[in-house]
């Protein structure tokens, strides 16, 4: 199989002209002006920007939580992230107590074998781990999964103390893998948590007001310390504030490798959404909470300035009418995340580039090749270039979409709201290439379940 793509502006992360692009099979083999070459399939993309797939490094699919199981399993997750221009993800396998890393690995490559529409990989969140079995982390490399994440919040449930951190750091910085940090401090927050439903707060409002910024900023300063004595490369998920993005900073001028990723929640929702009437304010329970509005700006700086490197979703879906609700009386019961694997582009191609924060290379790399350089998947992934994988986003800069559950053209997660609803964009994936074949084609999906591959990914090799 072939496929030419014809006229587009090609854009990558240090790159922007005009060029077609001969694609064989899975692979791109020749980029050049007005190529004459007999293809099977031809895509015109006249006035349009022709980025690489999105790589997506923080997901959650079919994923058992807070009582229930995330709504979008890896086949519907992964269709949504492609009509959104994300060809690649990587999604949180876990270990739970008591079992073997290696273990959770193989319960999710059951969960997601044949039923992605996108390629896909995972990190390993790490619950507990004896000494004895550090060398898990070492097999577990060599299958591919690369990176692992710990967490300094949920106590009794994913958390784990200072000491797993640095044990678990210093073989990550032996065996040149990428620690992702979860950096909330659990413990004080829990104190919080306590004090509020003694005193009968249970409005979902009340999650982020016991999740400080403070207590955020608390968690990136000691991680990135502990990173630092491990002489391990550090990379904080989901940062949501000024007060942990300062943090980061001063972790990085002390020489530590600290990378982070923000998220669209960050950028465009802020705390008013959990001061809505009635039990509104549960689909926006998440952690860290959203924040007030003055922290997108100073985010959107940071991703300007490069302080933070990647905007990946945190998608974790769950239905508002009978999976919030499990938190009707209780905030402490609602399942923790929200949806918007698919709004990734569209969002901050329109908040950045349309809004004249980001130019058009720093916005490829914030949603592809980032990602791509920190997660051992470039140049495979993350860029188009002779022998990368033929991951496009045919995407038209002109199209105006009103975000909505309704809309069918920016709605196919399998939930029943958007966060953000009624957002306007202009700029829109029309037509996604997933290793040479046409995925979604002028915003409908023409894929296949399984479709998508497994991906080894390689050791962590910085971001240069
Ligand atoms: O609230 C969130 N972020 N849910 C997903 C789990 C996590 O901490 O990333
Ligand atoms: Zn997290
Ligand atoms: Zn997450």
């Amino acid at each position: 199989m072939s496929l030419l793509v014809k006229n587009g502006r090609i854009i990558t992360a240090v790159d922007d002209y005009r060029a077609d692009i001969f694609v064989e099979r899975d692979t791109i083999t020749l980029i050049g002006q007005q190529l004459k070459m007999e293809a099977d399939q031809v895509v015109d993309a006249q006035e349009r920007y022709v980025f690489p797939g999105g790589v997506d490094p923080h997901t959650h699919m079919d994923m058992p939580f807070g009582g229930t199981v995330t709504a979008d399993n890896f086949e519907t997750g992964t269709r949504a992230a492609a009509h959104g221009g994300t060809t690649t993800l990587i999604d949180f396998a876990i270990q739970t107590k008591g079992h073997s890393a290696l273990e959770g690995l193989e319960t999710w490559h059951k969960k997601a074998a044949g039923n992605t529409a996108i390629d896909y990989g995972f990190h390993m969140i790490i619950t507990d781990i004896e000494d004895g079995r550090l060398d898990d982390l070492r097999t577990l490399a060599d299958e591919g999964i690369t990176s692992f994440k710990l967490f300094t919040a949920y106590p009794g449930v994913l958390y784990v103390d200072d000491g797993t951190i640095y044990r678990v750091m210093r073989r990550a910085g032996e065996d040149g893998t990428l620690i992702c940090m979860h950096a909330e401090n659990g413990i004080v927050i829990d104190e919080i948590v306590k004090q509020a439903l003694q005193e009968g707060r249970t409005a979902p409002k009340w999650h982020a007001l016991s999740r400080p910024t403070l207590m955020e900023a608390e968690a990136v300063q000691r991680v990135t310390a502990i990173a630092q004595q491990a002489e391990a490369p550090v990379y904080i998920v989901h940062l949501s504030s000024a007060d942990a993005l300062e943090q980061l900073v001063i972790a990085r001028n002390r020489g530590v490798r600290a990378f982070a990723e923000t998220c669209p929640q960050y950028l465009f929702l802020d705390h008013s959404h959990y001061e809505q009437d009635g039990f509104e304010g549960a689909k926006y329970v998440m952690s860290p909470p959203i924040r007030e509005q003055w922290n997108q700006e100073v985010l959107w700086r940071g991703l300007q300035s490069g302080d933070l490197q990647a905007v990946a979703t945190d998608h974790c879906s769950f239905r508002f009418k009978d999976q919030k609700t499990l938190g009707k009386d209780d905030f402490t019961k609602i399942p923790n995340g929200g949806p918007g694997v698919e709004n990734r582009l569209a969002m901050v191609y329109t908040g950045g580039v349309g809004q004249g924060r980001i130019s058009l290379n720093k916005f490829v790399e914030l949603i592809s090749t980032a990602a791509a350089k920190l997660f051992g998947l470039f140049p495979k992934k993350g860029t188009i270039a002779l022998g990368s994988d033929a991951d496009l986003v045919i995407f038209n800069p002109r199209r105006k979409e009103t975000i909505s559950v309704d809309n069918p053209v920016t709605h196919h997660m399998n939930v029943d709201y958007s966060a953000y609803e009624g957002f306007a964009v202009e700029g829109f994936p029309e037509t996604v290439i997933s290793r040479g074949k046409i995925i979604v084609k002028d915003c409908e999906y023409v894929g296949q379940k399984g479709d998508g591959q497994f991906l080894k990914r390689g050791y962590f090799s910085g971001l240069d």
